[in-house]
């Protein structure tokens, strides 16, 4: 069991390494990995030097805070002020009935709260609904990784039979022209263009508009220095998700978002959906999903792939015996929970 925990964590620190992040400290936390698991004790091997402080090279190995902004909102604003209306707009769906807000809404955290989403006709597909909020920075969209990024993923779930059932793109294209709101907006947005009101046109809008939507929070403050700007507890858990090894997958700009691994890497995990293995047909993809990012994770439940996790101090339980053959007690899930309530951030106006 040991040696295989062991192995799994020096995969999975490779696979950050391999990741493309500064990793000035790689061999360094990897001891700390390496020292965790079998002292336990969290005093072995220390977190280079501090008793229990995680120092700023540390911080910046595995975190990066948010950037003001991934897309130019004062170029771009009337491609932005459509894709908004896209997003919000019934009428993208066959029926009139479903938006890209009723599975993503801006005024819950970018989800519907459920396990899975209904569709025009109320059937559900078998993932749950992920945020939309920062979903801009990940590496790929979907679960699976499927669509490249939010432009391309944008002009699936309108052609979707579940989810907003457009029959064709052509459709969707006839619909719109009839609406001359849309009709002079898209001319705006889409200037230099002789027919601008094109199906793909509409995915480069709404992903304009997804780039919007970052939510800064107290972590991005305390990562630009201001020590303040996370409680004690916040503070322990921060250390607890690092030196048990949570961020050897949760790390980056999304705190996820930015690799692919196995859920059941450590310990199997059972459910029926391969996740990756659909897409690029590898036996080694089986169950392998996106690692989620985890900004607004207090406020996204219920969580996994499936929605089958109601709480988060669940998923971070889960998450420690799945990923890591680790079994936490109370103190570090409060103290976990705690740190990644400190991720809860705010849309700009
Ligand atoms: C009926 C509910 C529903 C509707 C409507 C819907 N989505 Fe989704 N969305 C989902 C589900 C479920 C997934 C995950 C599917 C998967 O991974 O296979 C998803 C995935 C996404 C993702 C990927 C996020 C990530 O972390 O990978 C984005 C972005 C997104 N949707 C945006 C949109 C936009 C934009 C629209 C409107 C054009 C839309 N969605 C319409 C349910 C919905
Ligand atoms: C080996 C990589 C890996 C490690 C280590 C890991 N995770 Fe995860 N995490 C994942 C993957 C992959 C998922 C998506 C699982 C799924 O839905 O099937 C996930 C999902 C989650 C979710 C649910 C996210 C959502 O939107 O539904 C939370 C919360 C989470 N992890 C927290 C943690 C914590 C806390 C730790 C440390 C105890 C941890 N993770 C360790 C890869 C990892």
């Amino acid at each position: 069991m040991k040696i295989l925990l062991f192995f799994a964590l020096m995969l999975s620190s490779y696979a950050f390494a391999q990741s493309g992040h500064d990793h000035q400290n790689k061999t360094q936390s990897s001891g700390d990995h390496h020292s965790e698991m079998h002292g336990g004790d969290h005093h072995g091997g220390g977190m280079h030097g501090g008793h229990h402080k995680l120092d700023k090279a540390t911080l910046k190995h595995f975190f990066e805070p948010l950037p003001d902004s991934i897309i130019d909102e004062t170029k771009n604003a009337a491609l932005i002020k459509l894709g908004k209306k896209l997003y919000l707009d019934p009428r993208l769906s066959v029926n009139d009935q479903i938006a890209c807000n009723s599975c993503h809404r801006l005024d819950n955290f970018g989800v519907d709260s459920q396990a899975t989403s209904p569709g025009h006709e109320g059937k559900r597909g078998g993932r749950n609904s992920p945020t939309s909020f920062n979903a801009a920075l990940h590496i790929a969209q979907f679960w699976d990784g499927r669509a490249k990024d939010v432009e391309e993923q944008a002009l699936g779930p309108i052609l979707n039979p579940i989810e907003m059932g457009m029959p064709t793109e052509a459709a969707v294209v006839d619909k719109l022209k009839k609406i001359d709101e849309y009709k002079a907006l898209f001319a705006e947005a889409f200037k230099d263009e002789k027919d601008p009101l094109q199906y793909k046109n509409i995915g480069k809008a709404i992903g304009a508009f997804e780039r919007t939507l970052l939510t800064p929070s107290r972590f991005d403050d305390f990562l630009k220095g201001d020590e303040k700007a996370l409680n004690d507890a916040e503070k322990r858990g921060l250390q607890k998700f690092v030196n048990m090894g949570c961020a050897n997958c949760h790390n980056g700009v999304a705190i996820g978002g930015n690799s692919y691994k196995k859920i059941g890497l450590v310990e199997p995990y059972e459910t029926k959906d391969m996740g990756r293995f659909a897409v690029t047909g590898l036996e080694t993809d089986k169950k392998v999903f996106k690692v989620p990012s985890l900004r607004n994770i207090a406020k996204t439940a219920p969580y996994f792939h499936d929605g089958s996790v109601a709480t988060l101090d669940e998923a971070i339980r889960e998450m420690a015996e799945h990923q890591l053959g680790r079994e936490v007690g109370p103190g570090f899930v409060d103290d976990v929970k705690a740190f990644l309530g400190s991720l809860t951030g705010k849309l700009k106006e």
